[in-house]
């Protein structure tokens, strides 16, 4: 037997999205966002509502960065979720994070979040306020890498559990992709 719980907007586990961004006057925000994920193989989408601070920063200087949510990071990125940039002008000083512009894209990049994409807006679809963004550069903290690479293990990432609204962890390795499923193909 299953139990259909009808239309649900259930995806098991999503993301966690910090989007940073500038105003015209190179004030910084940052927003949580959970409905993204991978367009093309240069690209992201994100749906963002149009009256965020964040979607207005970025429709007006078209520049962006992703971070990932972490463990250690976990109250300060539900913080920028509940609290908008439109209505508290001390958002970003509350989160502790430390701002540095990024290299490569005018956007801020918060080091206490190892990981960055840097974004350059594409396009944004007013009627189902998709965004989509181009990766410019990828980024990350020396620290979190193993062998070259970002090592999730290292991160501490977050996803996020629509279903109950929590936050889980994102756990061990447990096959390997592109590869596990060939065991079927003898
Ligand atoms: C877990 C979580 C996920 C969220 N996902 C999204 C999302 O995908 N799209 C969106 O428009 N808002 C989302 N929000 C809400 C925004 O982050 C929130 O409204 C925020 O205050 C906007 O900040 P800003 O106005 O400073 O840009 C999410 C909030 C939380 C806590």
């Amino acid at each position: 037997m299953r139990k259909n719980f009808g239309m649900q907007p259930w995806t098991f586990p999503q993301v966690v999205f910090i989007i940073g961004s500038y105003d015209e006057n190179g004030v910084p925000d940052a927003m949580n966002a959970a409905w993204c994920g991978m367009g093309c193989d240069d690209e992201i989408v994100m749906c963002i509502s149009a009256g965020h601070k964040t979607t207005k920063n970025i429709l007006a200087n078209k520049d962006f960065t992703v971070s990932f949510a972490t463990k250690d990071q976990l109250v300060a990125s539900d913080f920028v979720g509940v609290v908008s940039g439109n209505d508290d002008p001390d958002k970003i000083a509350k989160t502790g994070w430390t701002v540095e512009k990024a290299e490569n894209v005018n956007a801020p990049l918060f080091k206490e979040l190892p990981m960055t994409l840097e974004c350059r807006m594409r396009e944004y679809d007013e009627q189902y306020a998709y965004m989509y963004g181009k990766i410019v550069n990828v980024s990350v903290d020396e620290s979190v890498l193993t062998d070259d690479k970002p090592d999730p293990d290292k991160m501490g990432l977050i996803a996020f559990d629509q279903v109950h609204g929590k936050y889980r962890i994102v756990g061990e390795v447990v096959g390997n992709a592109f590869e596990a499923g060939f065991e079927l193909n003898k």
